[in-house]
């Protein structure tokens, strides 16, 4: 038998789809923020709950304020951002990094590492740890970006909520830290501030991957769960990036979702280092 069709759902729903398009064409032309590049159903996702915080019922109507209300600007971006992590997230990487990345870091003179989307700043302070822990924080820059600049100010503070310490202790251990977390913070009622000595070589800095250009002579890339987000396109486009950005032998560290595909087109530019930690090598001869 054949299903009778709701025509005006469907229709609302197309109108939606469209909505969004003219949502993110209003950000980009307006305020420069350019999300055609990002998958379409988590970013409806996040455009819904938008249009529910800003009480209004229809994706549509979220438009007027993002053309004449350029200070939600802020608000909106933060929104779409998803600014979620953890410290020492997904601690086998860190693993991996302590015990096999940081020697072959040490062989440079000088470290730069940028942390490409850092969010609310927790890998900007496991990694700080980490090359503390290896003793070449003096040598290293971390250059730490986000596009999100309520995240970039969350992160030079440096608060955490206390209630994720059993998971933040949990990750440092099977990171495979041997001192004490708590070296490292000073607790104050339900928040946890890290040590301020974790920012000695660390910049914050606005950069927006769809936008922005090559930013350091890198000799380590990380960039976790934010590729998730985008299209293919704009994948490959990001990973030309990373590639233009690294030294010859410079390392790039995926989330564990994403992967430097064979069909990307920076692909033989890069050698595995490990598959399921997502680190891969910027080739010594790549050109
Ligand atoms: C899910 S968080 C990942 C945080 C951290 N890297 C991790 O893996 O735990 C994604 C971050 O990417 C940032 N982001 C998304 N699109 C971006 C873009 N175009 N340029 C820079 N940062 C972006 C967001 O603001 C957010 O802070």
């Amino acid at each position: 038998m054949i299903k009778p069709v709701d025509t005006d759902a469907q229709d609302a729903a197309d109108v939606e789809d469209i909505a969004l398009e003219v949502f993110i064409q209003a950000l980009r032309l307006r305020h420069g923020y350019d999300f055609s590049g990002y998958s379409r159903a988590s970013l409806k996702r996040r455009v819904v709950e938008l249009s529910r915080k800003f009480g209004v019922e229809r994706l549509g109507d979220l438009i007027p304020s993002t053309l004449y209300e350029p200070e939600l600007m802020r608000e909106i971006v933060s929104h779409l951002s998803v600014p979620v992590s953890s410290l020492f997230r997904d601690p086998e990487v860190f693993l991996r990094l302590r015990d096999d990345v940081m020697p072959m870091l040490a062989s440079w003179p000088r470290i730069n590492i940028w942390l490409a989307g850092c969010a609310y700043g927790e890998e900007v302070y496991s990694l700080a740890i980490l090359l503390a822990e290896a003793g070449l924080t003096q040598r290293s820059q971390i250059y730490a970006t986000d596009f999100n600049d309520h995240a970039l100010e969350r992160a030079a503070e440096g608060i955490f909520n206390r209630q994720n310490l059993p998971e933040y202790r949990n990750n440092y251990r099977e990171s495979g830290g041997q001192g004490r977390l708590s070296d490292y913070y000073h607790t104050r009622y339900e928040l946890l501030r890290m040590r301020r000595e974790l920012l000695e070589r660390v910049v914050f800095a606005h950069h927006n991957l769809v936008t922005d250009g090559v930013f350091a002579e890198a000799h380590l890339i990380m960039c976790r769960n934010v590729l998730i987000y985008f299209t293919q396109p704009l994948k490959d486009r990001v990973l030309e990036l990373f590639a233009d950005s690294l030294v010859r032998g410079g390392f790039l560290v995926l989330g564990n979702k994403e992967t430097l595909s064979a069909s990307s087109r920076v692909a033989d530019r890069f050698e595995l280092v490990s598959a399921a930690d997502r680190i891969y090598r910027l080739k010594r001869d790549a050109a």
